[in-house]
């Protein structure tokens, strides 16, 4: 996996209606299936995920999901289970997203659902990062602490399922206060090493790690080649099916 780029489409809460989302998973499609050197997932509200599943040929796009529950069935109202998931074709879960912990999730919970989600057979996709940056540089000591709580009772044998994307909360969505560059990246990618070394020493190395933040098809390129990640976890730009296959196909092209 990690000599493929690992390029995400995090829908959020879009496209508005299943017959948008049916189009541009498939425009998305027709782009990623002929690429080589790229995984594409496309991560769609719930709802979606098992018609798009229908329209999945081949292993070069896949789906997931966006987050899950902790327990595989019981009386939790309105949640969605790791096996349902797993029962209609989701093979990743996109955990920790900034905008799911800013409205109460805390990595104790998120620690539940990554071994949950494990436990099914999904791809967790941990996501991870600072709201602002400090000085004196304590954003490293967070971003450290959310993997090892989040991480709790992880096993080596579980890493293969194991993605880690770093998202600054400052460098994401239409609010950003300014891009992340390639070296604030690359920055945080070594320091994201260096945690998963200290948990599980040369294993950790084969867990991939992600950049997302205002992603687009101009600066993919440049975090892919000079940040030392696996790939993009990308917002906005994977609901635009042109922009986003520009994106796929720079990431193809990236050694
Ligand atoms: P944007 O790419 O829209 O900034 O969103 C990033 C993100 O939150 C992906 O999970």
């Amino acid at each position: 996996m990690k000599s493929k780029k690992l390029i995400i489409g995090n829908w959020k809460m879009y496209p508005v209606n299943m017959k948008d989302a049916k189009a541009t998973f498939s425009a998305i499609k027709k782009v990623a299936s002929t690429l080589r050197n790229v995984q594409t997932v496309i991560c769609p509200p719930f709802i979606y995920v098992s018609e798009l599943k229908k329209l999945v040929t081949g292993h070069r796009v896949v789906i997931g999901a966006q987050n899950v529950w902790t327990e595989n069935e019981g009386a939790y109202t309105g949640e969605i289970s790791p096996t349902m998931l797993t029962s209609l074709g989701a093979t990743y879960v996109i955990l920790g997203h900034s905008e799911r912990r800013a409205m109460g999730e805390a990595d104790e919970l998120i620690n539940k659902k990554v071994l949950a989600a494990f436990k099914a057979g999904l791809t967790v996709v941990l996501c991870v990062g600072e709201s602002m940056r400090d000085p004196d540089g304590l954003y490293m000591k967070f971003i450290a602490t959310q993997m090892q709580t989040a991480l709790h009772g992880v096993q080596k044998k579980d890493l293969s399922q194991m993605v880690i994307a770093y998202e600054p909360i400052w460098a994401i969505g239409k609010h950003a206060t300014r891009p992340a560059l390639p070296e604030d990246v690359l920055e945080i990618s070594i320091l994201i090493k260096k945690t998963l070394a200290d948990l599980y020493a040369k294993d950790g190395a084969t867990v991939p790690i992600l950049y997302g933040g205002s992603v687009d098809a101009k600066n993919a390129w440049e975090f892919l080649l000079k940040s030392q990640v696996d790939g993009l976890l990308v917002g906005r730009a994977s609901l635009d099916a042109k922009v986003f296959g520009e994106i796929l196909l720079s990431a193809d092209k990236v050694k």
